[in-house]
């Protein structure tokens, strides 16, 4: 039988309209309007799409979106100043730094520059280390959408095998520290891990974030397991055009497991859903209010 298909697009919608309700009060009650700054460096495709629907989201929801563009050849000295004015912009309550960033920026010195109340992708050492101290009020947001998807469709995954594939600051570490709250028996694999077949014909859930296009076999999917394909990969669709593929065949995989999320339309949309409510998270914190709880 095949799988189910985690339409994350749906939950997506559910969740931004509960988002919206809570912005609309905090206006109404506060005069508190969220505001979300946008850094872009640089004009490579993909990034431009993603920051685009970060911006069209947030206005959607009600929040103030500040946009800062900068060019490939942008200097450090540039994006340092861009992200330490953000820092100390009162009406700037979430800061985002599309990443990746060209190469001869470096990232680190631009995540020391952000403050962490502002850093809604939660990527800043003091918001990782919270994370891992289990008192994280901004957590990764790709992660984040992950578990509610998990939540969604799965429920309790107490004592469950999770395979997360990846180890990435972005998605990996933070995704397993989830997992691991929620009582899942973690294994973290990677490129230098040995039988990652193996390794996932274990899983009852798994998790595939590594950029490569259809790494995943069918054949290394355990029957019924949840799988979670973190992947969006462009891949060559003939005539100039491309198409997006994740992590995962999913062709074969929906034949084995028991959900799986496609690509486009599963953990993306859940992304930008999580960036929302961190925004409103930090908002609430930095204004001295209670912090909403609107997932
Ligand atoms: N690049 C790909 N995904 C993300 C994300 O969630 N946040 C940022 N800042 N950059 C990304």
């Amino acid at each position: 039988m095949a799988a189910t298909v985690i339409d994350g697009k749906a939950s997506a919608a559910r969740l931004r309209e509960k988002i919206a309700a809570v912005t609309a009060e905090l206006k109404a009650a506060h005069g508190l309007q969220p505001g979300l700054a946008t850094v872009l460096v640089g004009n490579d495709p993909a990034s431009e799409v993603y920051v685009r629907n970060k911006r069209k989201t947030a206005e959607a929801i009600g929040f103030k979106s500040i946009h800062v563009e900068l060019p490939a050849d942008a200097s450090q000295a540039e994006l340092l100043a861009q992200v330490k004015a953000l820092s100390a912009d009162a009406s700037v309550h979430g800061i985002l730094v599309q990443l990746p960033l060209p190469k001869h920026l470096d990232e680190a010195a631009v995540l020391d520059a952000l403050d962490p109340a502002k850093d809604v992708d939660a990527l800043t050492p003091t918001n990782a280390g919270l994370l891992l101290s289990g008192r994280a009020h901004l957590v990764s947001c790709t992660p984040a959408g992950v578990m509610l998807l998990l939540k969604e469709y799965v429920g309790d995954i107490a004592g469950k095998e999770a395979l997360v594939i990846g180890r990435s600051l972005l998605f990996g570490k933070p995704a397993a520290q989830l997992l691991l709250a929620a009582n899942a028996t973690v294994t973290m694999a990677h490129s230098r891990s040995r039988d990652l077949p193996g390794l996932a014909r274990r899983a009852d859930i798994l998790v595939a974030a590594i950029g490569k296009p259809e790494f995943v076999k069918g054949d290394w999917i355990k029957p019924g397991a949840t799988v979670i394909d973190v992947g969006i990969n462009r891949v060559d669709a003939g005539d100039g055009k491309y198409k997006l593929v994740g992590d995962v065949d999913y062709a074969a995989a929906r034949e084995v497991a028991g959900a799986i999320t496609p690509v486009p339309g599963g953990v993306g949309a859940m992304t930008i859903i999580c960036l929302m409510h961190n925004t409103l998270i930090a908002a609430c914190a930095q204004s001295g209010l209670p912090l909403p709880t609107a997932l």
